[in-house]
Order: C-alpha cells, then sequence, then structure tokens
C-alpha cells in the first residue's frame, strides 16, 4: 500500500491458525471513502496459507484515486464527482481530462486536451488495409480488438511505458483513435467507404459522423442524437476494477505496451456478463416477442436449470440500482420522444419486463435490478445503431478509463506484476508411466 492510505487509527486484524500456536497481525487501511481494507502481503509468509476469493468479490486488487462505486447506495463517483452532475452538465472531452488528470479543467487546459485529442484522430494510413483481412461478417468487437492491438505496430515512437510523454501521447492516441477504428469496423461490415475524422466535430458528432455519413450526401449533424451520444459516452467512461478494467491492469503490469493492453481490456469487455450485455437485451427483447411471453420468460430465468439470464439486470456491486441505468432510462424516453418515435415495442417490453422482475420474489431477494445496459441499446437502436455495434460503442467509452488506470497503475511506485495464486486440487505428485503400462 503506498502512503496514501491511512492507517485505520492503527487498526489491526490478529489471525491465527487453527492447530498451530502461528498467527498474525494484519494492518487496516482507509481509503478516503468505503470499506477498510486488510492488508493482507505479509500473510503467507507468516502464516504459509493463502487467501482464497474466486471472483475478487473481496478482493482490492490495487488502491485507485480514478471511480468510486457505493454498490448499496447506488453511487458512481468520478474522480469523486456523481456521476448524475457530470452527465447533466459536462461533456466526454472534459470528463475523460477529469478521469486522466483528476481534477476538472481549466478553460486553457480544457483546449489543450480537446486539440490534442482532435489532432490524433486520423490513424497510420497503412492501417485501412489491416481491415481488407477481415471477413465482412466479422463480429466489429473481433475487428476492433485485432486493429487496436495492431496499433503497437504503427506507433513505436510511443511505446516505451517508462516515459511520462510517451505514456501521455500513447493515451491521447488511444482516445483519439478508438472512434475512428470503430466506425471504420462498422464501415467495413456494411461495404460502405471509410470516413475520415473531422477535427470541426465535437468527440461524439465525429463518432456520429463518421458512422453514418457517406462521401455521396452532406451529413448534418442532429444535435439532440449528438448530446445523447455524448452522454453515453460519459456514463460508460469508468466503473473502477471491472473485468474488463483489471484485464487491462493485468496486462498491464508486465509492461506491456498499452495498445496491447486496451486490446486485451476489449476482449474482456466483449463477454456477454460484462460489456456484450448491452447486445444480448436487444437479442433477448426480440426473442421475447410480444409482452404476453413475458411472464413465461421470467419462469425461465429462475429454473436454474434453463443457464437463461435476465439481460441487463443485476450487477457485482450495485445491490440497490445502477445509477447510470437511471440516467439511461431517462435519457431513452427523451431520444425517443425527440425522434418523434411514439411507439417503440421494444421499450414497452422492456419497461414491462422491468415492472414484472422488480416486484417478483426472486429478483428482490437477491437484489437484481437494471444495469446500465438494460435501456442503452434501445437508445441506440433508436439512433440508428446497429446492434453489433453496442458492445463497440461501451468500448469506445471505456478506453479512456482503461487508458486512465493503466497510467495509474504504471506510476504507482508499489506496482508490482500481477500474479495471483491458486488453491490447487488437481493431483498431487506422481510419476510418468509408459504407455503400455498405463489402464
Ligand atoms: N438473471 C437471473 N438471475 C440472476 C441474474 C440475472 N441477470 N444476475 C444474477 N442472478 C442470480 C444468480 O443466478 C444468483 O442466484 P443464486 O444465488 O440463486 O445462485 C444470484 O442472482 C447472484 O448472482 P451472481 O451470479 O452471484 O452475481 P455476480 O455478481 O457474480 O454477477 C452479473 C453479476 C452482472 C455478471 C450478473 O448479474 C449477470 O450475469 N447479469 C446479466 C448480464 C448483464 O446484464 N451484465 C452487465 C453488467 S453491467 C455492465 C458492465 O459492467 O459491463
Amino acid at each position: 500500500m503506498s502512503s496514501s492510505a491511512t492507517p485505520a487509527g492503527k487498526k489491526t486484524v490478529t489471525v491465527s491458525l487453527e492447530g498451530s500456536n502461528r498467527s498474525t497481525n494484519l494492518p487496516v487501511f482507509s481509503g478516503s471513502i468505503g470499506p477498510d481494507v486488510v492488508d493482507i502481503r505479509k500473510l503467507y509468509g507468516d502464516l504459509g496459507v493463502f487467501t482464497f476469493d474466486p471472483g475478487y468479490g473481496a478482493t482490492a486488487s490495487c488502491e485507485s484515486k480514478i471511480t468510486y462505486i457505493d454498490g448499496d447506495a447506488g453511487v458512481l463517483l468520478y474522480r469523486g464527482y456523481p456521476i448524475e452532475q457530470l452527465a447533466e452538465k459536462s461533456d466526454f472531452i472534459e470528463v475523460s481530462y477529469l478521469l486522466m488528470y483528476g481534477e476538472l479543467p481549466t478553460a486553457e487546459q480544457l483546449e489543450t486536451f480537446r486539440k490534442g485529442v482532435t489532432y490524433h484522430t486520423m490513424v497510420h494510413e497503412q492501417l485501412r488495409r489491416f481491415f481488407d483481412g477481415f471477413r465482412r461478417d466479422a463480429h466489429p468487437m473481433a475487428v476492433i480488438c485485432g486493429v487496436v492491438g495492431a496499433l503497437a505496430a504503427f506507433y513505436h515512437d510511443n511505446l516505451d511505458i517508462n516515459d511520462p510523454k510517451q505514456r501521455e501521447i500513447a493515451a491521447y492516441r488511444l482516445i483519439a483513435k478508438i472512434p475512428t477504428i470503430a466506425a471504420w469496423a462498422y464501415k467495413y461490415s456494411i461495404g460502405q467507404p471509410f470516413m475520415y475524422p473531422r477535427n470541426d466535430l465535437s468527440y461524439a458528432e465525429n463518432f456520429l459522423y463518421m458512422l453514418n455519413a457517406v462521401p455521396a450526401e452532406p451529413w448534418k449533424n442532429n444535435p439532440i442524437l449528438s448530446r445523447a451520444m455524448d452522454r453515453i459516452l460519459v456514463l460508460h467512461a469508468d466503473h473502477e476494477q471491472n473485468a474488463s478494467t483489471s484485464t487491462v491492469r493485468l496486462a498491464g503490469s508486465t509492461g506491456a505496451n498499452p495498445f496491447a493492453c486496451v486490446a486485451a481490456g476489449i476482449a474482456a469487455l466483449w463477454g456477454p456478463a460484462h460489456g456484450g450485455a448491452n447486445e444480448a437485451v436487444l437479442k433477448m427483447l426480440a426473442e421475447i416477442g410480444t409482452p404476453e411471453n413475458i411472464p413465461q420468460f421470467i419462469r425461465e430465468v429462475k429454473d436454474k436449470n434453463s443457464h437463461t439470464k435476465l439481460m441487463g439486470f443485476g450487477h457485482r456491486v450495485y445491490k440497490n440500482f445502477d445509477p447510470r441505468a437511471k440516467i439511461m432510462k431517462e435519457t431513452c424516453h427523451e431520444v425517443l420522444a425527440e425522434l418523434g418515435i411514439k411507439d417503440e415495442p421494444l421499450l414497452d417490453m422492456a419497461m414491462e419486463l422491468e415492472r414484472i422482475a422488480l416486484s417478483d420474489e426472486y429478483f428482490i431477494s437477491r437484489k437484481l435490478y437494471p444495469n446500465v445496459d438494460f435501456y442503452s441499446g434501445i437508445i441506440l437502436k433508436a439512433m440508428g445503431i446497429p446492434t453489433s455495434m453496442f458492445t463497440v460503442l461501451f468500448a469506445v467509452a471505456r478506453t479512456v478509463g482503461w487508458v486512465s488506470q493503466w497510467k495509474e497503475m504504471i506510476e504507482d511506485p508499489s506496482q508490482r506484476i500481477g500474479r495471483p495464486r491458486q488453491l490447487y486440487t488437481g493431483a498431487s505428485q506422481r510419476d510418468y508411466l509408459p504407455v503400455a503400462r498405463r489402464g
């Protein structure tokens, strides 16, 4: 634990091992908010035992100053600022600065940052050809995972992770280029020409432009849609030590370059239990088909043998409500109203599903509530974004969280390679038998 974590009134936890005369005192540290943590680093040395926490439900894997979640109270703070305030008053570029540098920028810092990110939005021209190697029907997450990893092959000048300047340029490049790569993955899948980034547009506008514009037609920004897109980006920008961020940190702890680390994060995000859930929600709603089928679907979800989950519901940390889901639901209504969509069967179905689930003992007793992914897909669909791009959009937003967490880790003097241990339950040592003597 580095010096900024404070001893919690010099509290310790005494652990003694039954059946032996050995015990140890483990220090307890307090963060600025949130539960205290027990520093178990000398546990193995003193008692010869490991801790066992599959899924890391009770493990703080690192010290961080970036994002705080109180899952019981439904609180999400970026650098101390509530997500509700940032979603309403800030924008994605300002939030990106906040996540990366820890403070809201002055007007001048914001302008410099905005220009810095904008300056890096183009990708190396040769990278275009990389896309041609993919099948047209490849999932865009597969494409962006490959292309982001390949950035390391193009930007040799910022691969020295020990140089703060190079780390910063790599961070700018990742934040700036990910929308270009994401939009091109989509354009490639539908056989349309790639649109080059436009630096006169905001981050969200430019992303929508590269996704939707074609060279043959003038493109008109719809401020309502770009504002909604910006808000979606803000809501997804960081979420402390979730699976993909922990993946980025673990990959980064080996000294791997940031492009490789973010590619690893994209791979982890893809799973339906994580970022892939927004795509899975729409597929689920389509499969349910009509509201009359909801009770049968809920019965299936509650049947352990069916392995069916109510996608977009539940969260490892939020056990009351997901504050992002609340904002997302409001945004969903706003976007549909602005687009003049009075009747959206998917939204009606989602709301009915939510109503039924929230009054069902199964969900109540397990504290399962809608998460950020429950309503995001409906907004994105209304905005004309294809389902296969939903998780890609999550990756675009989360890139700033990943690079901020990666930077923080590299700059932490107590950082070492991440190397968990295990509870081994396999065969104990035995001798090799030649095949003729087996069985
Ligand atoms: N539908 C039905 N049952 C559920 C669900 C769900 N969506 N989520 C959890 N449960 C049940 C689970 O079966 C378990 O029941 P029991 O105690 O009887 O065995 C209980 O609730 C506790 O669940 P858990 O699996 O121990 O919870 P977890 O913290 O390991 O998993 C989760 C969290 C998000 C992976 C899980 O809730 C889930 O798979 N949800 C659906 C996928 C989803 O929406 N993911 C997006 C998460 S938010 C965005 C992000 O961070 O990427």
